[in-house]
């Protein structure tokens, strides 16, 4: 699209295109093994990212181990300046077992709690969710001696006094909110006795403690479909955001047996729901408040409109840009095939780019393809291309970075993401371990004046 670009006294037109990917790292081929200076394709890996020091941690994941044979990991690693360095190996007795779809979220330049998440279970593989999957325990991974504690532990190592308070139930998959140097919030989540759960807790970084919230304890366990209160159904796979403290919660999968592996249409949604932390309440926004298979509603690329629907869906990638909107990659659910779409019937993996604007409450279609299973495009590694982008995918990791910007006299945010399960360079299917670089900042949409709010932290 043209766009001018205006420095200083100089008005240039130039052709660019209103949102980019860059390939920085990683391999452009499915199922990489691990080596000593990166880690192996993996989905569902917990991360946490540390502002203070650009720095982005990554604990476990799923990763292949053979032919079909999935397993979990417990390796931790640190991703900074473009560098992978490998923490802990995961060898370690005090290390927290193997896990994928965890909650992670920590204090700057002390340390990150690590909650839950699905286990291994070598005879299930995935396929369906057994009890003995889910784990509800709750890691400290101190950043200043690089070691792992239990709750217990840390609790004793910080002189605090020993909580022994109420624990969320174990779970994986679950909705999570980091609250930068606050709070981690959980929403859902596969639960026991194959059921999904809609409770809401927060982990207090400062006292150590869980707490439920008010309004969830006061749900009924068994309001499995919850349609008539003001309150999401119990789910697996959301995607979330956080703005200040409206916490953003979108789609996700409202069926108990629709296991990750499953890969199913069924049990889908595109709801999107806002949770205020001070008032302990949820509001619906907009969407289908059910499983949905009809196709995604895409309207003309870069066009706001109340007709606009992303199919729905779960587990995409999503970041907060300079204004507070609300961006979406992928994920594993509805394109926009007309083909007549049966719940039983596979869901596409996606690698469409949605914007949300949390002022007017309207999607708008980014780019990136409305058809699924899409293979990626990578050109030269490092190297901007106009046609690059990551292949359909769902369980990447997501961070960002932001650096001011003089020449502009504004903030420059860049989005990223790491692996996930989706497609590679030849349209193969399986773990990837690839870095891309999202950026945004030459959308219009991002590109309007702003004042500059100081380093997001
Ligand atoms: C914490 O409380 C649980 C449940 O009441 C109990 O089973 C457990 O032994 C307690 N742990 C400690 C270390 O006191
Ligand atoms: C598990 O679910 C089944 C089927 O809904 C039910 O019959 C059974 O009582 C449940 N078991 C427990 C321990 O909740
Ligand atoms: C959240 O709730 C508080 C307390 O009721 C209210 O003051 C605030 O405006 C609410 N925030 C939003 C974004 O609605």
């Amino acid at each position: 699209m043209l766009s001018y670009i205006i420095f200083g006294l100089c008005t240039c037109v130039a052709y660019t295109q209103d949102i980019s990917w860059t390939w920085l790292s990683g391999k452009a081929v499915a199922n990489e093994p691990v080596s000593k200076d990166q880690p192996g394709g993996r989905s569902g890996a917990a991360f946490w990212q540390q502002k203070d020091k650009q720095a982005l941690w990554l604990f476990g994941g799923e990763t292949p181990v053979g032919h079909d044979q999935p397993s979990v990991k417990n390796d931790l690693w640190r991703f900074s300046h473009g560098q992978w360095s490998l923490v802990n190996d995961g060898q370690s007795p005090d290390a927290p077992p193997g896990r994928q779809l965890a909650a992670a979220c920590g204090l700057d330049d002390s340390f990150f709690v690590l909650f839950g998440g699905l286990g291994n279970n070598p005879q299930a593989q995935g396929e369906k969710v057994e009890d003995q999957d889910l784990l509800g325990d709750t890691w400290i991974f101190g950043l200043e001696n690089n070691k792992w504690y239990t709750l217990e532990e840390f609790q004793k190592t910080e002189g605090a006094a020993f909580v022994n308070g109420s624990v969320p139930e174990a779970r994986g998959d679950m909705a999570f909110w980091c609250q930068p140097g606050d709070t981690m919030s959980i929403f859902g989540g596969f639960g026991k006795n194959k059921t999904l759960y809609h409770d809401l807790w927060t982990f207090d970084l400062k006292t150590l403690k869980w707490e439920e919230s008010t309004l969830s304890v006061s749900i009924p366990d068994n309001s499995k479909f919850a349609s008539h209160l003001e309150y999401p159904t119990a789910r697996s796979g959301s995607t979330t955001w956080i703005v200040g403290k409206r916490l953003f919660l979108w789609g996700g999968n409202i069926l108990p047996t629709n296991f990750r592996k499953k890969h199913l249409m069924i049990g889908n949604t595109g709801d999107l729901w806002e949770y205020n932390q001070t008032s302990d309440t949820w509001a619906y926004r907009l969407g289908p408040r059910i499983a949905c298979t009809t196709p995604g509603k895409y309207g003309e690329q870069g066009t706001a409109d109340a007709e606009n629907m992303p199919g729905c869906r779960r587990r995409a990638a999503a970041w907060v840009d300079i204004h507070g909107n609300l961006w979406m990659f992928g994920g594993d659910g509805v394109d926009d095939s007309q083909e007549s779409v049966s719940v039983f019937k596979h869901s596409k993996l996606l690698s469409d780019v949605w914007h949300f604007d949390t002022v007017t409450f309207l999607w708008t279609w980014k780019g990136g393809s409305q058809q699924g299973e899409q293979k990626g495009v990578f050109g030269d590694i490092g190297q901007h291309s106009s046609d690059a982008h990551p292949g359909s995918r769902c369980e990447p990791v997501v961070w960002d970075s932001s650096v001011y910007n003089d020449e502009e006299r504004r903030e420059r945010k860049y989005f990223y993401i790491f692996g996930g399960v989706g497609h590679d360079l030849n349209g193969h299917d399986g773990y990837l371990n690839d870095v891309w670089m999202f950026d945004t900042n030459m959308d219009t949409s991002v590109l309007r004046n702003a004042p500059y709010a100081g380093p997001s932290i």
